[in-house]
């Protein structure tokens, strides 16, 4: 993260002016916030590790929330070339990319095109929409690579054809912020994430009907969950169906506030301290 503060420390610091609270920085990013709680990068302490492990792991939240949420149709695939020690992980092991690749595209030629993504990933790196056998084939390759970017599971997964997709910040099991991620006139640049096409925007959300309707979808994960803080990936496709795509645990803000300014954010960063004061000592 190196010298430049990051917009959600800068929301944090000036919730922390508003409120009165001292903070302490360690370095440019990382704050003791009223002398014990601990905010770094994107990181806050209201999750625990398990629950961040959970978030982080698309193939794992879908098993978890997928009980209570409707969620896009998938399978996921183990590296076959992944150490032996590690193929006992429940999931059915094949030969080869190749073999993936066309017990893939056997399960979706039906239902063309489809999405093929790392279960670790996030900021929509390989996240792959595929239409054909050599599509599939070159997505694997990319996830199972040996670069950076590497995964040792990955997603496949129906398309669904998203009219509207939504981001809903939620502390405390309730939501407190959404907005629509619009790439309307926006330009595709290689990401399939909204809002890293070119000219997208954050656009809040007031309309009542339709945050009461997130609630609605949300709240049988909220009776079996606590979720203390997350942003959710809601999208709503063109027969009107509403799914969750993801949960970030640390969800960023940097766009967010380019769009709209601090405000929203800093308020929830003041609800947040008010949270955590409020946890036993
Ligand atoms: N099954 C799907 N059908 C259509 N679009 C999808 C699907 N899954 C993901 N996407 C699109 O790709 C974007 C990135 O995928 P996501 O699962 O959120 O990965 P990341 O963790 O990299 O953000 C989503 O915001 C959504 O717009
Ligand atoms: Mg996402």
């Amino acid at each position: 993260m190196g010298n430049t503060r990051i917009e959600n420390i800068n929301a944090l610091i000036k919730a922390c002016q508003n409120k009165m609270v001292r903070t302490e920085f360690i370095s440019n990013n990382a704050v003791i916030v009223d002398n014990r709680f601990l905010f770094i990068n994107f990181k806050t302490p209201l999750n625990s590790s398990s629950f961040e492990k959970l978030c982080n792991d698309k193939d794992f939240s879908f098993i978890a929330f997928g009980k209570h949420v409707k969620i896009p149709r998938y399978i996921s695939f183990l590296d076959p070339n992944i150490d032996k020690k590690y193929k006992d992980m429940g999931f059915t092991v094949y030969d080869s990319i190749e073999d993936i690749a066309c017990e893939i595209y056997r399960q979706f030629e039906n239902n063309m095109p489809c999405i093929i993504k790392k279960n670790s990933g996030s900021l929509g790196v390989n996240v792959f929409k595929t239409g054909n056998y050599d599509d599939i084939l070159s997505a694997v390759n990319k996830i199972f690579n040996n670069d950076k970017n590497y995964d040792y599971l990955l997603i496949a997964s129906e398309y669904i054809y998203i009219k509207t997709e939504y981001r809903v910040v939620v502390l405390n099991n309730k939501i407190e912020l959404v907005y629509l991620k619009d790439n309307s006139g926006a330009k595709f640049v290689g990401n399939l994430s909204p809002l890293h096409f070119d000219n997208s925007k954050a656009v809040k959300i007031m309309d009542s009907k339709v945050i009461k309707r997130i609630e609605m979808f949300l709240k049988p994960l909220f009776d079996n969950f606590a979720i203390n803080f997350a942003g959710f990936d809601i999208a709503i496709d063109n027969n009107n169906e509403m799914y969750f795509i993801e949960i970030n645990s640390s969800p960023g803000f940097e766009i967010y506030i380019r769009d709209n300014g601090y405000n929203d954010i800093v308020i929830l960063y003041e609800k947040m301290i008010e949270y955590l004061n409020k946890l036993p000592k």
